[in-house]
C-alpha cells in the first residue's frame, strides 16, 4: 500500500466524470487499499478515486462505529455506485480533501440508498442517513466531476 498525492482545487480531472469500473482486479483493489491509507493518513471522511488522480468510478467513506463509547472506524467501500433513493433534507457544513480549509453549507438528502459493487464485483446496497447519508452525496458528486463548493447555501450573517 502507498500513500497517493490528493489533488486539489485548480486540477482540472477534478470536474471530469468518472468511468465505470468493468475490470474487479489487483489493480483496483491495489487503488481501494491506497485510497484507504492516503484518507487514513489525512483523517478525512471520505475519498473519491478522482481525488487521488485516477477517473474511475469508486469511493470510500468512513463510517463511525460506537461500541460502548469507544468510536472505531471503519472503511465502507462502493464502486459503480448509483443513487437509488433518498427523503427528506439535512443543511450541514461540509469540507474536502482537495478544498483545504473551506468548510461550506450544503444541503443534501437526509436519507439515501445506493447500489453499487463491492471490490470482488459482488452487489451492495446501502441505507444510510445523517452524516452517513451526506457523505456519500459528496462522493458521488465527484465521481461526476461535481464539487461541494458549487452547491453552496450562503448562511445569514
Ligand atoms: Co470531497
Amino acid at each position: 500500500m502507498a500513500i497517493r498525492n490528493i489533488v486539489q482545487i485548480g486540477d482540472d480531472i477534478l470536474t471530469k466524470k468518472s468511468k465505470e469500473v468493468t475490470s474487479f482486479d489487483k489493480r483496483l483493489f491495489d487503488l481501494l487499499d491506497d485510497m484507504r491509507e492516503t484518507n487514513l493518513a489525512v483523517g478525512g471522511a471520505g475519498l473519491s478515486a478522482v481525488q487521488v488522480g485516477v477517473l474511475k468510478r469508486a469511493f470510500i467513506v468512513e463510517v463511525l462505529e460506537d461500541k460502548e463509547n469507544e468510536v472505531e472506524p471503519f472503511f465502507l467501500e462502493i464502486v459503480n455506485p448509483v443513487l437509488i433513493d433518498s427523503k427528506g433534507e439535512q443543511i450541514s457544513e461540509e469540507g474536502c480533501l482537495s478544498i483545504p480549509e473551506i468548510f461550506e453549507y450544503v444541503k443534501r438528502p437526509q436519507e439515501v440508498t445506493v447500489e453499487g459493487y463491492n471490490r470482488h464485483g459482488e452487489k451492495i446496497r446501502v441505507e444510510a442517513s445523517g452524516f452517513l447519508a451526506k457523505a456519500l452525496c459528496h462522493e458521488l458528486d465527484h465521481l461526476d466531476g461535481i464539487l461541494f463548493t458549487e452547491k453552496v447555501i450562503p448562511q445569514e450573517q
